[in-house]
């Protein structure tokens, strides 16, 4: 029994974080990089499945045109990013 509850805690705090990462996204990326990162405007390539890892770094430092975004939860935002589907 606890156990199990320990398992259900652990994904409901698995889902909020990768909740929040989507909703960090619409704000903080969406605009330049299209809703759940099919491109935009200002970036045209999507950016859906990118690994976290590579995400992670272009968040916090940037890449050519794009400067580091400053977010709380970088992480989530990517994994967020690494699971849509391209
Ligand atoms: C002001 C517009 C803008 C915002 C906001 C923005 N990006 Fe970008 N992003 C770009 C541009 C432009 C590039 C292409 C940079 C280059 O390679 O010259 C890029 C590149 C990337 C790449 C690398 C893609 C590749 O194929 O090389 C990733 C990953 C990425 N952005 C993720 C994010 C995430 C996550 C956020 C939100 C936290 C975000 N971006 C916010 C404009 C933006």
């Amino acid at each position: 029994m606890k156990r199990a509850l320990v398992a259900v805690t652990v994904l409901l705090f698995a889902s909020t974080a990768l909740a929040n990462g989507a909703e960090t996204f619409s704000k903080k990326c969406a605009m330049c990089h299209g809703k759940e990162g099919v491109g935009g405007k200002i970036m045209p390539r999507p950016i859906a499945g990118t690994p976290a890892a590579k995400v992670l770094k272009v968040i916090k430092g940037g890449q050519g045109k794009m400067k580091p975004v400053a977010i709380d939860d970088a992480p989530a935002v990517a994994d967020y990013v690494a699971g849509l589907k391209k």
